[in-house]
């Protein structure tokens, strides 16, 4: 059975229809990232997931508990950090914590240890006794994760947990999830890519409301692996000469794109993209084309897509990566 289970999900805020159906499962021992761009309803799931928040319609079923009928079940199951923490500013962080873990059951006489630990754990022990008040946000947010870890829940939800970290705590933060994901199964929201690249062995792509690609990160990564190809060649003394290539490229309903990328001497190297869903063989067709026009191919490489690429295709959104060297994509 999966940790979080998922199914046809809907939100909506009076006209807003937030959460469009979506489905979607969480294997428990996976971490498991939740992408998608801003306002793409991550964190409504993750309240819903969570139980502060009423689904419209759909199933939810956590550790097999569903929320509409057993939530409290449900909800022992889940240490969550929400995008703001809910934190008491005039509270020190050791009494919100020592608060919030007798508010999770947490038997006072482990109740110090446990709190001793969460805040080991988000290095903020040093800190203990400051006043919520007087945290930055980076702090705040590890206390958020500190509460998520009370109790030692076998499912851990972090809404955008690297959010509002600089890259040093940021490193912190991943180490922590390493360490954290030996016992715990881990869903994170992000919308930041690399963020899923660096932590995550699934992902759960969102978009407007809809999951548009879920799976293993390299399967994703290899969704359009024979969808792209580098096409190294000389225009010949043929129609190419002059021709706007790209136009010339994208002409057959094939080819989605056509970029060059280099240019050496007589050679240019152009990166092709196929339409989704194109058989591979239209790239054959595409190179006796252009040796049909005159071009003298040099050389056809397949490339393996760059994760941005696929979730630029899957959101709509353009690669912000543009001119990177595909040499470089490891
Ligand atoms: N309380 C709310 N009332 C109305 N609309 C909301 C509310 N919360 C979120 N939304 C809308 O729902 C959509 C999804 O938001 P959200 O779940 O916060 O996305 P994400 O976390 O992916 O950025 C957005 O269009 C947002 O404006
Ligand atoms: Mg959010």
């Amino acid at each position: 059975m999966a940790m979080i289970e998922v199914e046809d999900l809907h939100k909506r805020y009076g006209p807003v229809h937030a959460l469009r159906g979506i489905s979607f499962e969480v294997e428990r021992g996976v971490l498991t990232g939740f992408l998608g761009p801003n306002g793409a309803g991550k964190s409504t799931t993750l309240r819903i997931l969570a139980g502060f928040l009423g689904a419209t319609e759909g199933r939810v079923r956590v550790s097999g508990f569903d929320l509409s009928t057993h939530r409290l079940e449900a909800a022992q199951k889940i240490g969550y950090m929400p995008e703001t923490s809910p934190l008491y500013p005039e509270m020190k962080i050791e009494e919100y914590l020592r608060f919030r873990a007798e508010l999770k059951g947490v038997g006072r006489s482990k109740r110090t240890e446990e709190v001793g630990r969460a805040c080991e754990l988000t290095r903020i022990a040093d800190r203990r006794r400051m006043l919520i008040r007087d945290l930055s946000k980076g702090y705040r947010q590890r206390v958020g994760l500190a509460d998520a870890l009370l109790g030692r829940p076998p499912l851990l939800i972090l809404d955008e947990p690297t959010a509002g970290f600089d890259p040093n705590q940021v490193q912190q933060v991943r180490a922590l999830l390493d360490a954290l994901r030996e016992d715990h199964t881990i869903f994170l929201s992000t919308h930041i890519l690399s963020e899923v690249e660096a932590t995550c062995e699934e992902a759960v792509v969102i978009h407007e409301g809809r999951v548009v690609a879920s799976g293993n990160i390299e399967a994703l990564r290899q969704r359009k692996r024979a969808g792209v190809v580098e096409v190294t060649f000389h225009r010949g003394e043929g129609e190419l000469k002059e021709a706007a290539l790209d136009t010339w490229l994208t002409r057959e309903h094939a080819i989605a794109s056509a970029r060059r990328r280099r240019t050496e001497g007589e050679l240019e190297t152009w990166r092709v993209t196929l339409g989704p869903g194109v058989d591979p063989s239209a790239i054959a067709a595409l190179v006796a084309r252009l040796v049909h026009a005159g071009a003298g191919i040099q050389a056809v490489e397949p490339l393996a897509a760059s994760l941005e690429e696929v979730f630029a295709d899957l959101t709509g959104g353009t690669p912000d990566d543009d001119d990177d060297d595909p040499e470089d994509e490891g």
